[in-house]
């Protein structure tokens, strides 16, 4: 059989005249064809050669039967035969005579029928282009398909049926049957179950569609990347991804993935460096659930991590478990088989003598589902109640506290997650001694000077720390009830105007300070004590239903807090009314402070571009849902009443319908401020700001706008060029000519053109982050940056 198979590929391969049915190029896979695992035989490809059906080797444990994306060095598997038993070295997938495709060990001892088709079997077998492996009859009519038999990812053109269904593998590069699936249920409903690991049914739901009833529906990954259920006559009844991606340009698939979330992803098909899979294009949803940690949450299971662990979102919106402190991983290489306690519980025999061999850690904004076995609401139920509840309790291993309610709650601990909306705090019960990391945690507990005085002063008197921490605890409660309770958004200190309120802070709308892609901005006075002086957004091209969509970005606005950002104070949802309150910088925008008569201060210009670059770092690594400002130019950037430089409009461009902000953008031409990207299709990331900010500090060192049609000669009306050129014949004077300040300081100029260059990069996977654009600036070392523009031939 071996001996026969290079002649059969040889034929092909000479043949070389891939046959055409129903439009879709065939490749035959003859009857009596195999290939062998770890033989070096040539997997069966598509005609194309994009995808291949063979074996792939899964790090010592042994071979996947798999179908694969062929022509990317990832060669990410899209589909797989024997993902809970893998293959070992010299087994075999044999079309075989009678037509089935069968997987044999060494010995020839079958380990599966990957197809059995009966009867007279298939005529011939054929990877598709789509990355569907079929076996036909005689007729050319499909018997099998890999596409009916999916695993964890569909593909374009795939069709999941009615009962069938996708399960996650287990880690991101071990492929058995994981924790997660999603099934499209006999009643319509397409459904996200965790599974009873190690079975696979069902254990209980944390996404859905929705009460889609009826039978017969099916779930389609259409051509243009857009995946929805439809109901048996055609009607479309719920849309999972709405991301229309063009096939030309990329690879796509959507995969459940080991950590529980169902993701849309893309992969540039052109050659460019730094490729690899990106979440599928923003225009909607790219993944679900949207927040996996807290979708989770039911009494069987362990929640999203495993036991006695914690569930956080990322920056990158991906779930990651840790342990608490005094836990630790079972399993560092599994980290969702959980934590285990790094200490020696309670003894319930002597709990009296134990008592003070324990403390509590806090935990702020974390909470453990489902674990309770005792609750207390009382008047004297307080925080430090509960401590001591807990720790005079040998059951407890934590309690969680919120205003007046106390609950205990036991081992293993399950659901736990650390969320900003989560308002528990978790009082976490540990053993002493471990005074070095105990250190390490007061340290960085933010108590304010007052409250630390009072607790080092009892320390030092040795009275009671009890009546003390009470104190503490009652100041700190009474400052809380000044701001009325109904004004505050739940978790933060965001006042919720009404309209009225704002109407009268402003004058009726009276003073606009400017207008953005969203809508005016009017100055305001607050009616407080201290007559806080405001800038009130107007958002009036909002998406239209976005009512949810706009509490979520107005709690991701107000989570950030930052010197280089413009805080937001408050905001107004009422009825058709959504307005956004900001404190008011009282020099206006970078805009005017450059572009303006007289040339301002360059080791100012210079502390700007510093400060922008800190704002963006922050939005991009440093804050807790990552944003990316996607409109980064002078008339965005406001300075404060000491010239700081404050980034304002953040957090809104999700706002905006696609198709608006997409037109907004396009308008403003090539070369404005704006990514190439957003004009070829590519995934938005972080570096379309890295672009901007790049743009952005060419104006600042130049002082001048990027476009001057009236420029003194023709190569100097687009700067980013006019720059690149000074850069490359080493004349970088010729940009500053007229500024005395900035000849002096040459090095400076230089390394900061170099920067620049280095940002607007045509190639974004050149452009640096900002961390680097932020170390860069500030003096380390920079490498010479090619031209900008070599990417643009290879797209
Ligand atoms: C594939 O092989 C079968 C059986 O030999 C033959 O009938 C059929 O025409 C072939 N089709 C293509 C597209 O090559
Ligand atoms: C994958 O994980 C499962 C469960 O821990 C384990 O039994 C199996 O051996 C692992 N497979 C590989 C290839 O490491
Ligand atoms: C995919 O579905 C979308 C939304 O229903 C539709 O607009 C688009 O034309 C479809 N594309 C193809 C290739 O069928
Ligand atoms: C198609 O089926 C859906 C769900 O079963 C139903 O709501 C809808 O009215 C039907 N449409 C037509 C045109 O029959
Ligand atoms: C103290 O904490 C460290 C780090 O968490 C841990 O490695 C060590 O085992 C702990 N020591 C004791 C006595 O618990």
């Amino acid at each position: 059989m071996n001996l026969q198979l290079p002649y059969c590929f040889c034929f092909f391969l000479l043949l070389q005249l891939p046959f055409s049915t129903n439009g879709q190029a065939y490749k035959n896979v003859s009857l009596g064809s195999s290939l062998t695992a770890a033989s070096g035989d040539l997997p069966w490809t598509s005609p194309s050669g994009e995808f291949a059906f063979g074996f792939q080797q899964v790090g010592d444990a042994g071979y996947l039967l798999a179908i694969w994306f062929n022509k990317i060095p990832e060669r990410t598997i899209v589909w797989s035969a024997n993902r809970n038993n893998l293959a070992q070295r010299g087994s075999t997938v044999q079309l075989t005579a009678d037509g089935q495709l069968v997987l044999n060990d060494r010995s020839g001892t079958r380990i599966r029928n990957t197809a059995y088709l009966g009867g007279s079997g298939a005529a011939y077998g054929a990877m598709l282009d789509t990355g569907n492996f079929v076996l036909s009859g005689q007729a050319g009519d499909t018997l099998w398909q890999s596409f009916d038999q999916p695993t964890d990812t569909l593909l374009p053109t795939q069709i999941l049926k009615s009962g069938a269904q996708l399960i996650a593998p287990y880690l991101e590069k071990n492929y058995s049957d994981g924790r997660f699936k999603l099934i499209l249920q006999d009643d319509g409903n397409l459904v996200m179950y965790t599974t009873a690991y190690p079975l696979t049914t069902s254990n209980f739901p944390y996404w859905s569609t929705g009460s889609s009833l009826g039978s017969g529906n099916r779930l389609i990954f259409n051509q243009s990347g857009y995946m929805y259920v439809v109901a048996s006559n055609g009607t479309i009844l719920n849309r999972v991804f709405s991301n229309p991606v063009p096939l030309q340009d990329f690879y796509h698939r959507a995969t459940i993935d080991y950590d529980g979330v169902f993701r849309q992803y893309v992969y540039p098909k052109s050659a460019s460096s730094g490729k690899r899979w990106a979440l599928a294009l923003t225009t909607s949803t790219n993944f679900v659930p949207p927040d996996i940690c807290l979708a989770i949450s039911y009494p069987l299971g362990s929640g999203a991590c495993g036991f006695n662990s914690l569930c956080e979102l990322g920056d990158d919106q991906r779930p990651s478990c840790r342990c608490p402190t005094g836990y630790s991983f079972y399993d560092q290489d599994d980290e969702r088989k959980g934590c285990k306690k790094n200490f020696i519980s309670q003894d319930c025999g002597h709990p009296s003598q134990e008592i003070d061999n324990f403390e509590i850690r806090d935990m702020l904004n974390t909470n453990f589902p489902h674990t309770d076995y005792g609750y207390f609401k009382s008047s004297i139920v307080d925080e430090e109640w509960c401590r001591q509840a807990c720790l005079s309790d040998c059951y407890c291993d934590v309690a969680t506290f919120q205003v007046g309610q106390c609950w205990k709650k036991r081992g293993p601990l399950s659901n736990g997650v650390t969320d900003p909306r989560i308002l528990d705090k978790a009082l976490l019960k540990v053993r002493k001694g471990n005074r070095t990391e105990e250190l390490a945690q007061k340290k960085s507990a933010k108590k304010s000077d007052r409250s630390a005085l009072i607790i080092s002063g009892s320390v030092l008197l040795g009275s009671s720390i009890f009546l003390n921490v009470l104190y503490v605890f009652f100041t700190n409660r009474k400052k809380q009830k000044m701001i009325p309770q109904h004004h505050v958004m739940r978790d933060m200190n965001l006042q919720n105007f009404t309209y009225n309120e704002l109407e009268t802070a402003t004058g009726g709308f009276d003073e606009e300070l400017g207008r953005g892609a969203f809508g005016p901005v009017y100055k305001g006075v607050l009616g407080g004590e201290d007559k806080q002086i405001i800038a009130v957004k107007k958002l009036e091209k909002m998406a239209g239903e976005g009512e949810t969509e706009f509490k979520t970005e107005v709690k991701v606005i107000g989570r950030t807090s930052h010197k280089n950002l413009v805080q937001l104070v408050g905001f107004c949802n009422q009825g058709q009314h959504r307005l956004l309150v900001y404190e008011y910088m009282s020099n206006g925008s970078l805009s005017n402070y450059i572009f303006g008569d007289s040339r301002p201060n360059w080791h100012r210009r210079m502390e700007i571009a510093f400060g922008v670059a800190r704002g963006l770092l922050y939005l991009h690594e440093e804050c807790s849902s990552q944003i990316i400002h996607c409109d980064i130019k002078p008339q965005n950037i406001l300075l404060d009443e000491s010239f700081n430089a404050r980034i304002s409009d953040f957090g809104l461009a999700k706002l905006l319908k696609t198709e608006q902000s997409k037109t907004i953008t396009a308008i403003r031409g090539t070369k404005g401020y704006v990514a190439p990207e957003w004009f070829k299709n590519l995934p938005v990331t972080t570096k379309v700001d890295t672009y901007s900010f790049g743009i952005l500090l060419l104006e600042l060192v130049c002082c001048r706008k990027n476009f001057e049609i009236d420029a003194r000669e023709e190569h100097q009306i687009v700067l980013a060029d006019w720059a690149c050129d000074c850069f490359k014949e080493g004349k970088l004077n010729l940009l500053v000519e007229e500024d005395e300040e900035a000849m002096e300081d040459m090095k400076r100029v230089e390394r900061f053109v170099m920067v620049a260059i280095w940002c607007i990069q045509e190639d974004p996977s050149l452009r640096p982050a900002m961390k680097k654009v932020v170390q860069m600036l500030e003096g380390v070392q920079v490498s010479v940056p090619p031209d900008p523009s070599s990417f643009f031939s290879t797209i």
